[in-house]
């Protein structure tokens, strides 16, 4: 059953407000860019080809998936807000006010460590991986409303932000954990032991978790100890926002269920 307390505070939620605050910038802040540097990193030392993937409480962002798109052969997209997914929307079909993702891509390319003159060329491959936007609630025991499971599950700053307490987070991380198909594997970013986020001025509640968390529930849930990578980054550009650190984790799951 879903909290209405937690609702509440997404209701207040505004896509373009958050895209405004976080990635509007010229280029990606210090954190994204170390974030970026890491995913892209274990992406090409997986040396996977994922058929399925999905980022959990995209908001209105598609940066993180963009730089998945090459290790993935189909991406789904879900959050909880429908206003979220109708901005990646107007993205995906080319709507004139649709956010520019432009410089923060080519950062993203630079990242990886290929040339920003890619920039079209993947803008294309992503618009043709993206095979669904999903409505999706990490309150529900079926966030997705069935029981889908992937190759790779990402999420980016979202079940810290959607848990009231740390016996709930650890109850949205089995949700999450559980779409991941045995052998599959998972990257995480998470905004690290802090209480709340702004978002121009307004504050949304956070649960503080820390890297030992994230080891003793990907643990609990058969991903291989041995796998587990997880790190704290220094995030100071935010730290007027709320929080001066984030915390990246991938991990793969073991084969039996
Ligand atoms: C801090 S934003 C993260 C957005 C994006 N992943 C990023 O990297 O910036 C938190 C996201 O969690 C989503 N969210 C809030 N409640 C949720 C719920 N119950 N289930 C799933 N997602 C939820 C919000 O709509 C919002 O998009």
């Amino acid at each position: 059953m879903a909290d209405p307390d937690a609702e509440d505070s997404y209701r207040a939620f505004e896509p373009r407000d958050y895209l405004r605050q976080y990635y509007s910038r010229p280029q990606l802040a210090a954190d994204d860019a170390r974030l970026f540097r890491s995913l892209c990193d274990w992406l090409r030392r997986t040396g996977r080809v994922f058929p399925t993937a999905l980022d959990l409480g995209c908001g209105p962002t598609i940066h993180n998936t963009f730089a998945i798109a090459p290790y993935a052969l189909q991406i789904d997209l879900a959050d909880y807000l429908p206003a979220n997914l109708g901005e990646v929307r107007k993205w995906l079909n080319e709507a004139p006010d649709a956010h520019d993702w432009d410089a923060l891509f080519r950062d993203v390319l630079t990242c990886e460590g290929a040339s920003t003159a890619e920039l079209e060329r993947r803008k294309a491959l992503y618009r043709s991986r993206v095979s669904a936007l999903l409505p999706c609630d990490l309150r529900c025991p079926n966030p997705l409303g069935w029981p889908a499971r992937y190759d790779l599950v990402t999420s980016f700053f979202c079940p810290e932000c959607v848990a009231k307490d740390r016996d709930e987070w650890g109850m949205v991380m089995s949700r999450v954990l559980g779409l991941v198909r045995p052998g599959g594997a998972v990257y995480f970013a998470a905004v690290g032991d802090a209480h709340r986020y702004a978002v121009l001025g307004r504050w949304f509640p956070c649960t503080p978790v820390r890297e030992q968390d994230f080891r003793e529930v990907l643990v609990r849930h058969n991903f291989d100890a041995s796998s587990i990578a997880a790190q704290a980054v220094p995030a100071p550009d935010w730290v007027e926002d709320g929080f001066d650190h984030i915390i990246l984790v991938n991990a793969t799951r073991g084969q039996s269920r």
